[in-house]
């Protein structure tokens, strides 16, 4: 249906009237990429199947694999879903923000929308530009992130246009997208809520509003022959880099030497590696190539920072990438699963490394 040069993509900085033009392709049925706190969404309206069917051809989603309808008030919800009193406090205390919430849709949803399912994902998005455009067009907005399917989120509008010029008419530029990582999604039909994909809204903060909050198994591993994908989306690669990237764990001192010794192995083999390091290590690598995670205190600035790196990496003609770790806490959570299938969880421990007995295949992908 989409083909890569069907559109002339406008990218326009996030006016009123650039909002306003977005809105009528959204209500005319087309595709617009939008702002939000967490990352670039790709939006249609979410009623009409044949909108949405343009979201799966641009990306070249598959099809089994559902999407999240963006609303601007929780009274937009009740053509949509059934929103029981848990689900509603949950919303009072964290909308609009980084909290996807899964709840039984009703029948006006269209299936390709839901990908058959008979739960419906939903979101309030925190940013005055996704806010606006739901409030313009007037209709809830079924957006996945603007990325092609594979590859790390868009975390601006120039990552959304490496992906998708020519397959969308319009890409708002709102700026850099300060969560970074994508929303929490929580399944509440669930026996006990069970989250599905970490994000900003942490398992702790959520404990303050439901008696148990469960992790799905699949957060910090990869799924196991024959295991169910509790989200359909955990089934698909995701986020990768091009070049093969490993993470590397243990104690500080130990990741420093395990990473130059990595680094410099792979590049007298003729590679060009980069390290992903905290700022407060940066000094331990010297002149090797390292790009900033950020600050190690700072686990919300990895988070911020993360897609955007992995996109950089490539750019700069990266073939192996290490990185350093946070402790999977907290926001750490999140960014530790997005980095962990980045990697496809690929782990080598510092604290017990030996250059002299590591084979550099492993670290090639
Ligand atoms: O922050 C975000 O959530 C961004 C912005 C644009 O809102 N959106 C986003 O959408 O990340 P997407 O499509 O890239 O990720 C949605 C995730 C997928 O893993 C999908 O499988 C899961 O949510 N999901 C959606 N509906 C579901 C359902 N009914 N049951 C289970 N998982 C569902
Ligand atoms: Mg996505």
């Amino acid at each position: 249906m989409t083909n890569d040069n069907e559109y002339n993509t406008l990218c326009l900085e996030d006016t009123g009237e650039a909002i306003a033009r977005a809105a009528e392709l959204i209500r005319r049925g087309r595709l617009v990429a939008f702002p939000t706190e967490t990352v670039y969404g790709l939006g249609a309206d979410a009623m009409n199947p044949e909108a949405v069917a343009r979201i799966f051809a641009a990306k070249e989603r598959p099809a089994d694999n559902p999407l999240i309808v963006h609303v601007d008030t929780i009274e937009a919800l009740r053509p949509i879903c059934h929103v029981t009193a848990e689900a509603r406090a949950l919303m009072d205390a964290f909308w609009p923000g980084p909290l996807t919430l899964l709840l039984k849709k009703k029948d006006g949803v269209p299936a390709i929308t839901t990908a058959g399912l008979d739960t419906v994902a939903v979101r309030m998005p925190a940013h005055p530009t996704a806010l606006a455009l739901l409030r313009e067009s007037g209709l809830p907005i079924a957006a996945p992130s603007a990325n092609r399917s594979g590859r790390p989120s868009p975390t601006r509008a120039s990552h959304v246009w490496e992906d998708m010029q020519g397959r969308i008419p319009m890409i708002l530029d709102g700026g850099p997208c300060s969560v970074g990582l994508e929303s929490t999604v929580l399944d509440m039909t669930a026996a006990v809520p069970l989250v599905l994909r970490p994000g900003g809204i942490t398992r702790e903060m959520l404990l303050g509003f439901l008696p148990e909050v469960g992790v799905a198994g699949s957060v910090l591993r990869p799924l196991e022959k024959d295991e169910i994908a509790a989200s359909p989306g955990m089934r698909h690669t995701h986020y990768a880099p091009r070049a093969p990237l490993t993470m590397v764990k243990g104690r500080n001192e130990n990741v420093a030497v395990a990473c130059c010794a990595l680094y410099d192995t792979l590049a007298a083999a003729g590679k060009r590696p980069f390290i992903l390091a905290f700022s407060q290590h940066i000094s331990s690598y010297g002149a090797r190539h390292v790009l900033s995670l950020g600050s190690r205190e700072n686990p919300g600035e990895m988070g911020e920072r993360l897609f955007h790196i992995l996109r950089a990496a490539d750019e700069m003609g990266a073939e192996v990438i290490f990185s350093e770790v946070l402790p999977p806490e907290g926001i750490g959570l999140a960014v530790m699963n997005r980095l962990g299938r980045a990697a496809a969880f690929r782990t080598i421990d510092a604290d017990s490394f030996f250059i002299d007995v590591f084979d550099i295949n492993t670290v090639l992908g």
